[in-house]
């Protein structure tokens, strides 16, 4: 009989198949790099690096991780990349670790208007108690509040300002990051986690001529294993000769002990991937993707937060459509076959945990082989749903809230409406394989 996690893992699968997965960070990665994932390389230890590491027997092991960061260099256009981070958020400590003392000063985006966690967010994470934490945030047209972080940059000093974000719709201004950095004497650490395929495709600017310190997830938009890489670049190298043995030793002993090398090896074959013409339109399908799903919903009268997009993502804004409305549209959507997740919007009238928006990428439904034909029709069964559950308002009294969702959850799921949607949305996805192989 098959181990129950088996059973899970097909049931997994079934459910990735059958639905659209519309959550701007996930993605689906291509055989090789699947089967990279269950190798016997994860059966060995090799703390340390290429050829200084702490266990015998990494002849071969040297030897791929040192291919992968030559392919991850080559990729970019970097002189120095680590490929050890076991995922984005100990990278992003990694980086402040080798750059800040305790109580230095990092300047983030704000997590509610589209940060993330470990850019600064006070109190509760490593980054925003470890260090003094400076947030910015977005002006009235939801883009970045240029004005206001060269403001705050020059009342704070920061040693270290990060650009990057995980819900922010627009192309990031590197350039005007480095012009307040160097107005300051900061440091800029790119953090392009979301738009790395974008980059490498060309659909977004690089970050590198301007940043000193790159860092980027591997498996969103990059298409790549969960992990993570931190690249170095002239300029930082020029800045400081020793900051790429800096960050590596941030990494270990810092921070980490022995690496994932299958996901190492798995970082080197996306990065094969990524450098081919097929990945470019992917990346160009993804933004086209992008924006025909963006227009169909405004067609259909859903506000998008700054009216569109320039990216792979955008948030519907449902503020104005009823008081707290995210998470019951997302439970919705999902119950009706695609799923995504609720988001803060710039101006939130409600909270973090009950917020009033929806954030949406194309990445996933890119790679399923999705096109703006597809994209209408999931623009339309979005907004089918927003209408359907608009009434669904979060009380404003706050003990009433817990018992309200319980109870619309068990309408949701029953809701013969969102189920005749999610068969239609079954029948879509049959002609879409999870990974396919662009022609
Ligand atoms: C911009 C950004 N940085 C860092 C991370 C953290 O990555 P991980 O979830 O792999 O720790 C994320 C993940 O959502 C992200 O969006």
């Amino acid at each position: 009989m098959k181990d129950q996690v088996f059973q899970l893992i097909d049931q997994e699968c079934q459910r990735q198949l059958d639905k659209i997965g519309l959550i701007p960070s996930e993605n689906a990665v291509s055989e090789a790099v699947s089967s990279v994932l269950s190798s016997c390389l994860s059966n060995k230890y090799s703390e340390g690096y290429a050829n200084r590491r702490y266990y015998e027997g990494n002849q071969i092991i040297d030897k791929i991780e040192l291919l992968a960061i030559e392919r991850v260099k080559a990729l970019f256009g970097v002189p120095y990349a680590n490929v050890q981070p076991y995922s984005g958020s100990p990278a992003n400590s990694a980086i402040e670790f080798a750059l800040l003392q305790p109580g230095d000063t990092l300047m983030g985006l704000k997590l509610t208007m589209g940060g993330h966690l470990t850019h600064g967010h006070p109190d509760v994470t490593f980054s925003g108690r470890y260090f003094n934490s400076v947030q910015y945030g977005l002006g009235a047209d939801a883009r970045i509040d240029f004005d206001q972080v060269r403001k705050l940059a020059h009342e704070h000093k920061p040693k270290l300002i990060i650009a990057g974000n995980t819900a922010y719709p627009f192309v990031l201004d590197f350039a005007k990051f480095r012009e307040i950095a160097d107005e300051v004497g900061a440091w800029l650490m790119a953090d392009i986690s979301h738009v790395t395929g974008l980059v490498i495709g060309g659909e977004h600017p690089s970050p590198v001529p301007y940043a000193d310190v790159v860092m980027s997830t591997t498996h969103k938009t990059f298409r790549g294993p969960r992990g993570a890489m931190i690249l170095v670049t002239e300029r930082g190298l020029a800045r400081d000769p020793e900051l790429g043995k800096k960050i590596d030793a941030a990494i270990i002993p810092g921070l980490q002990g022995g690496p994932h090398n299958a996901t190492t090896a798995a970082i080197a074959i996306a990065a094969t991937e990524a450098a081919t013409p097929a990945f470019k339109k992917y990346a160009q399908q993804i933004r086209k993707n992008a924006n025909a799903l963006a227009d169909t919903l405004m067609e259909e009268g859903i506000p998008l937060v700054g009216n569109g997009t320039e990216t792979h993502l955008m948030i519907m804004d449902l503020s104005s459509l009823g008081f707290g409305l995210g998470g019951q549209v997302s439970y919705a959507m999902d119950v009706a076959g695609m799923y995504a997740n609720r988001n803060t919007v710039p101006t939130e009238p409600s909270s973090p945990f009950y917020p009033s928006g929806v954030r949406l990428g194309t990445p996933l439904v890119t790679t399923r082989g999705m096109k703006e034909k597809e994209m209408q029709k999931i623009g339309r069964w979005i907004a089918e749903v927003v209408r359907h559950v608009q009434h669904a308002e979060l009380p404003q009294d706050k003990k009433a809230r817990t018992k309200f969702l319980q109870q619309f959850r068990v309408e949701a799921d029953q809701d013969l409406k969102l189920l005749e949607i999610a068969q239609e949305v079954k029948a879509m996805c049959r002609k879409f394989p999870l990974f396919a192989e662009e022609k």
